[in-house]
């Protein structure tokens, strides 16, 4: 049963009953019409009241329903909404907690609608690829201004109940409560009985002729090749120039084409992906995580500050350790300004900014992180400054606490033997800036507990990360990954092609920014520092030639006012620059070589092939422990479009036989990765 059905005095009360979020799934549609049938036959039931089961109203549609038999199995949610506007006896939606997607367009389909102020209320659908399915471009319009539901439709961001019935003009809610939502809808539902009055959405004008023409224009600069948003958009005009049943069909065939596309299938799979990556396949089920209450974070540099701030925003306590009271001081200085911040701009209040640093101690002495459960060090990136840190965490920490290293690019098995309990050590990857990036790649060493990582991961999740487990190497997933990408633009700038052309063709695939527009932001110093060394270590490796000249000139980037492009004084808009330009070519004339043309097809078949083989290299090799993992990692932490899916998605939609001929063109005499040429071969797919 996924409803519950019930009277009370003349009321009946049709409440959703579809553990954990109320989806409509056919079992659910099935249930309403069953009640609604039900309360239409009992003679003493005059009117109904259709609710949730206490916390929430509905989360929309089955997701996993889509492309099954079952999503367009009858009764389907429109026959459903179009059961409860031709009721004979008025419908009331009792809205609380979440109202999304379906659920949202379900409560449409109700006479009136009386919500709790703090209900949300929102149209997710284009987050998946897709548009509302169940008339809600045609009826939102209807009952709001057309700008606020085009923003809702178009954006997909919920609103609260409380914040839109203060929008002049809405016709979405005719009563608003702090509480008892069911008891006021039943109280509404007695008082409109006498008027004999069911008013549909369906009949009403859309009111106001607002310009919509200034989203449209910020839609498409955003889109990057992204087609929902735009395409609700058209939807929510049509409400306006033609008929609800037209708009209706309009949206239904829109609705069709989406949900069978590669976007909305690719958005699909991130969405599931995500959740799969929380889950750690292999470990015992009785693996426990250990509590974490209190944290230490050794470092108080740019990541320890950051990933400080990360438990601080949980409310978990934070002991911070440096090495003397000036970086300390300077540490703490920091995560002041960073909460400041957000505190000037609204989005915190200056009190919970207090209570969040009230959670902060600052220390140099060891002994003051004995009671603490788990320690992440995040020093210098410097294998006997992590030697040091690591003997003195094994020294004062109780026993079954977790040591953590945020190391990027050292071996944590190497690290994990400097202590006495290399069971207890796990690698903990955030990424810059700490605080603000979602991806957390939790890196498994050899010996580490599975309690241990299921710790890690566990406590990733508290603070609002996306956590993947990957196992030891050079770079981890993600930035090994990078290092082929970065080599591939490399290699194109030194066949022909140019950063802007470059940067182009892979922001059209859909990234905000290609690599050299990166490289500029992040500043070019670091790397050209590193390769300096690596040179002098080993003098007989290849040299970034082109970089290297650029960071001679001292363009160093945006910070620089100069790097792969130029860049106007306090601005941030990348102009290609003739300077670089001249570089080029004397690069050219130099070595002889005859520059290339590269369509923005092949650039970005370099770039993200490069990707796909080593993903596939990496998932061989087992570091990472499904190809999905991969996908979660290049979304969450490295830009890579949504509705692409991820590059391992991305190369099953291509195709892995052409993916492999692709890359043998491209490195001629370098064999793509076995799997990748296993998989092509059994005409198989990564996912
Ligand atoms: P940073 O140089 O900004 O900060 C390091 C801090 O550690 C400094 O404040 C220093 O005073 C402190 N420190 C040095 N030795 C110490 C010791 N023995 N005991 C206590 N504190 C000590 O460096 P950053 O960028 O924060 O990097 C830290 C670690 O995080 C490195 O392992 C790095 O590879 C890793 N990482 C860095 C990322 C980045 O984008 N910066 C991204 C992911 C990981």
């Amino acid at each position: 049963m996924s409803t519950q059905y019930s009277v009370a005095g003349s009321v009946a009360i049709i409440r959703l009953d579809n553990p954990p979020v109320n989806g409509l799934g056919l079992s659910t549609r099935q249930g309403i019409l069953r009640d609604l049938t039900r309360a239409l036959d009992a003679p003493e039931v005059e009117s109904i009241v259709l609710t949730g089961n206490g916390k929430f109203f509905s989360a929309g549609a089955d997701i996993s329903e889509f492309g099954t038999s079952k999503s367009s199995t009858e009764p389907s949610l429109r026959t459903v909404i179009e059961a409860l506007e031709d009721s004979t006896k008025p419908v009331v939606a009792a809205l609380e907690g979440t109202c999304f997607g379906g659920g949202l367009e379900l409560a449409l389909g109700a006479h009136y609608r009386v919500a709790a102020k703090s209900a949300k209320v929102g149209l997710p659908e284009v987050k998946l690829g897709l548009v509302p399915g169940a008339g809600g471009t045609q009826r939102l319009p209807r009952v709001l201004k057309v700008r606020t539901a085009a923003d809702m439709i178009t954006g997909g961001s919920p609103r609260t109940a409380g914040a839109l019935a203060a929008e002049p003009g809405q016709r979405l809610f005719d009563r608003v409560v702090d509480s008892d939502t069911v008891i006021a809808a039943m109280q509404f539902a007695d008082e409109t009985v006498p008027s004999g009055k069911r008013p549909r959405i369906r009949d009403l004008e859309v009111a106001g002729s607002e310009d919509l023409g200034a989203l449209r224009a910020q839609l498409t600069k955003r889109s990057r090749g992204f087609a929902a948003p735009l395409v609700a958009l058209d939807l929510v005009e049509k409400a306006r120039s033609v008929s609800f049943a037209e708009g209706l069909d309009a949206e239904h065939t829109a609705f069709l084409q989406l949900v069978g596309g590669d976007q909305s299938a690719a958005l699909r799979h991130a969405f599931f992906a995500e959740r799969t990556a929380r889950k750690i396949p292999g470990l015992a089920a009785d693996t426990a995580a250990r509590p974490v209450q209190k944290v230490a974070v050794v470092g108080a540099g740019t990541m320890g500050g950051g990933i400080a701030m990360n438990f601080l925003n949980a409310g978990i306590p934070v002991t911070v350790l440096e090495t003397a009271q000036e970086p300390l001081d300077r540490g703490l200085a920091t995560i002041r300004r960073n909460y400041q911040a957000q505190v000037d701009k609204g989005k915190l209040t200056p009190e919970a900014m207090e209570t969040r640093m009230g959670l902060l101690r600052p220390t140099v002495d060891y002994a003051d992180l004995a009671d603490c459960d788990l320690a992440i060090e995040a020093v210098f990136e410097d294998m006997d400054v992590k030697r040091a840190v690591f003997t003195n965490l094994d020294q004062v920490l109780k026993p079954g606490a977790i040591l953590a290293s945020n190391t990027s690019t050292l071996d944590v098995d190497t690290i994990a033997e400097f202590t006495s309990r290399p069971a207890d050590v796990v690698g903990m990857h955030f990424f810059s800036p700490a605080n603000v990036m979602t991806l957390l790649e939790i890196v498994r060493a050899d010996k580490t507990a599975d309690e241990v990582l299921a710790t890690a991961s566990d406590v990733g999740q508290r603070i609002g990360k996306v956590t993947v487990v990957s196992g030891v190497c050079d770079g981890f997933i993600g930035n090994r990954m990078l290092a082929r990408y970065r080599r591939a633009a490399n290699v194109l700038l030194e066949a022909g092609a140019s950063p802007e052309q470059i940067d182009s063709a892979i922001e059209g695939f859909g990234y905000a920014m290609g690599p050299f527009r990166v490289g500029d932001l992040a500043g070019g110093d670091i790397g050209w520092a590193i390769r300096k060394r690596r040179y002098a270590e080993n003098p007989d490796m290849p040299r970034d030639e082109i970089s290297d000249r650029l960071c001679e000139m001292g363009r160093f980037g945006q910070k620089a006012g100069a790097g792969w492009y130029d860049y106007e004084p306090g601005r941030r808009n990348a102009i290609p620059s003739p300077v670089v330009a001249e570089v080029l070519e004397a690069y050219h004339r130099e070595k002889g070589t005859r520059r290339q043309e590269f369509s923005p097809e092949e650039i970005v078949q370099r770039l993200v092939f490069a990707l796909v083989d080593e993903g596939a290299r990496i998932l061989d090799e087992g570091i990472a422990l499904r190809a999905s993992d991969i996908d979660v990692v290049y979304l969450a932490g490295y830009g890579f479009p949504r509705h692409r899916g991820g590059p391992m998605f991305y190369a099953d939609t291509v195709g892995l036989a052409t993916v492999e001929d692709a890359l043998r063109t491209f490195d001629a005499g370098i064999e793509p990765a076995p799997l990748l040429t296993r998989l092509a071969k059994e005409g198989k797919t990564f996912n």
